[in-house]
């Protein structure tokens, strides 16, 4: 690991640290104003799902997106909660027997082991619209027209148009409703919505909160679509690479359900190779935002350099 590597991650796991503390509390047993009650098995299922794993890339993106505007503190640090609470629903779903049917993840077993399939449809369910609660709430942001925007952003991101459509397509190119003749723009398509929508995101609701002009947005948004594109690649290098035990999930899963990846259609070298383009396009994003932008320019190195 070189310095500035290391330097890299104390800074992404002082970081996850502080959303850590941020999660618990908003998965906590006790109704928050306007709830009914929260069940406990239920709250249970969520904080296993959400607690004590994962890199929290996602948070850390908006968190130093939005420090770019000079904006820091609570409100990047709730928005990059709520995208992390959308991606472990995410990952709930997509454990699930009837997609994925994975048994760990993070280390530990998927929710639907621990509970079962009927708690754990309803611990996503759950964890997808607290984010949309958290972000909706004016301890976020006070400004009405900014929550808004970030609402509109993270439902983009996510649904049809985004991460969900994206898992559909997914499911589609392994062949299962039917033959799929599946290219190179196919996969790059499925990947741009499944993963790389809500890396996006991240990145664009750190512009978003700090009120950058439109040019700014775009640009961050760029780099962010890079850095998505570069971000499955590593894991679809990872899944066929790594140990479970590494990597905390099962691994060489993707050729066993034949899915569709660029690791199939271009060989390991063709996308070690297209990821080495995607770090060097999103930091090439970044030019303009000279030396404070050398946290995220790193960030796209550590996805694809890490190792889980
Ligand atoms: C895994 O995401 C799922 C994909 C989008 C490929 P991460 O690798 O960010 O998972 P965690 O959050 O660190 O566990
Ligand atoms: C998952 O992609 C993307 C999501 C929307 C969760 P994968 O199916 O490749 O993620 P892993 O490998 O299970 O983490
Ligand atoms: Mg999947
Ligand atoms: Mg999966
Ligand atoms: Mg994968």
């Amino acid at each position: 690991m070189t310095p500035s590597t290391s330097t890299f991650t104390t800074r992404l796991s002082d970081a996850a640290k502080v959303i850590e503390t941020s999660l618990e509390a908003l998965l906590s047993d006790k109704a928050a104003p306007g709830e009914i009650a929260r069940p406990p098995r239920l709250m249970a299922a969520m904080r296993h799902a959400a607690l004590g794993g994962g890199k929290r890339l996602r948070p850390f993106l908006a968190i130093e997106a939005a420090r770019l505007f000079g904006v820091e503190g609570q409100g990047p640090l709730r928005t990059g909660c709520a995208v992390e609470l959308l991606h472990c629903y995410s990952l709930v779903h997509d454990d699930l027997p009837s997609m994925d049917d994975d048994d760990l993840r993070r280390g530990r077993p998927t929710v639907h082991k621990a509970y079962d399939e009927a708690t754990a449809i309803l611990a996503g369910d759950a964890l997808q619209t607290l984010a949309f609660e958290v972000l909706a709430d004016p301890a976020t942001a006070s400004d009405p027209a900014i929550r808004s925007d970030l609402v509109l952003g993270l439902a983009r991101a996510s649904g049809l148009g985004g991460m969900v459509g994206g898992q559909l397509l997914d499911l589609t190119a392994e062949g299962r409703y039917g033959a799929a003749h599946i290219g190179e723009a196919d996969v790059r398509l499925l990947q741009m919505m499944k993963t790389g929508a809500i890396l996006t995101f991240s990145v664009e609701a750190g512009a978003i909160l700090g009120e950058a002009d439109a040019a700014a947005r775009r640009t961050l948004v760029e780099y962010g679509r890079s850095l998505g594109a570069a971000f499955q690649v590593a894991d679809d290098i990872l899944d066929r690479e790594a140990s479970a035990e590494a990597l905390g999930k099962r691994t060489g899963k993707d050729q066993e359900k034949g899915k569709a990846t660029l690791v199939d259609l271009l060989g390991m070298d063709g996308a070690r190779r297209e990821c080495r383009q995607l770090v060097e396009q999103a930091q090439a994003a970044l030019d303009g935002f000279g030396p404070r932008a050398q946290t995220l320019r790193e960030a796209v190195r550590f996805v694809v350099e890490r190792q889980v």
